[in-house]
């Protein structure tokens, strides 16, 4: 499904509540490849302010549960009831390693800019996720990493790298997911909005965007990378 997402919220309201590079821009070049059934159940895994979680229900036509770690449900549960959106949009405070979730209760999982933080290892699909996916739903992952692996960290990159934020090249994280036997990946790509999505992020306010304008100076296109991954859960 095609739709700019970005025309539902006002500048300055993205501005407050986006928590990285563009999450709206990043959520409509994913689902343009993915064909999600009408009134799908959504799982939003690492909404931040969940302004995915409300341009999914608003824009898109999906039940969705908001999930997130560092953001109170009750803060989220506000915005969504402002929004109007209470009836369609439920958020949940959880960590990603212990979802309190029925199994195959969602016929999608989104994540945008999360997925890196919770996910990066051989085992999290088959042990947390995939059961919650029907089959035949979808995971739809956007990430930032890398445009290309290191044999070590480049020196200017240092002072702004966090051992275990888990920048990654494409081919690593298609490699990793293509071990589980549950999930056939239909879509492994670099996104075109990259660049639009980190320059609307670095007009924010947000206290990160301020320190991301020095090391997105200094990185000039060189090393970064947004990947987006979309995945089917098998049906057997
Ligand atoms: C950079 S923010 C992005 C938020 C939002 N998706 C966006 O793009 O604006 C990363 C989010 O991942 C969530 N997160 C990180 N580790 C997590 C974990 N272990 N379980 C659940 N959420 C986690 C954080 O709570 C945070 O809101």
């Amino acid at each position: 499904m095609t739709l700019d997402s970005t025309t539902l919220f006002t500048r300055e309201y993205q501005l407050q509540t986006m928590m990285g590079p563009s999450c709206l821009r990043i959520l409509d070049e994913l689902l343009a490849r993915v064909d999600l059934p009408p009134g799908a159940r959504v799982l939003d895994l690492g909404c931040g302010m969940g302004l995915t979680s409300m341009a999914l229900a608003k824009g898109y036509g999906c039940t969705v549960t908001a999930a997130d770690l560092w953001i109170p449900a009750e803060d989220n549960a506000r915005r969504f009831a402002e929004a109007g959106l209470a009836d369609r949009v439920t958020a949940v405070h959880c960590e990603a390693r212990a979802l309190p979730f029925e199994p195959e209760s969602f016929d999608a999982v989104v994540s945008i800019d999360a997925w890196h933080y919770f996910a990066a290892d051989s085992a999290y699909l088959s042990a947390h996720l995939l059961p919650l996916l029907r089959p035949g739903g979808f995971l739809v992952v956007g990430i930032p990493g890398l445009r290309r692996p290191f044999e070590r960290i480049p020196d200017d990159l240092r002072p702004y790298w966090v051992d275990g934020m888990n920048f990654c090249t494409l081919s690593w994280w298609r490699e990793l997911w293509l071990q589980c036997t549950g999930l056939t990946v239909r879509h492994a790509f670099d996104m075109r909005c990259h660049e639009q999505a980190w320059n609307e992020w670095l007009e924010s306010d947000n206290e990160h965007a301020k320190t991301d304008v020095v090391m997105m100076d200094m990185e000039g296109g060189r090393y970064f990378a947004t990947h987006g991954l979309i995945g089917e859960k098998l049906a057997w």
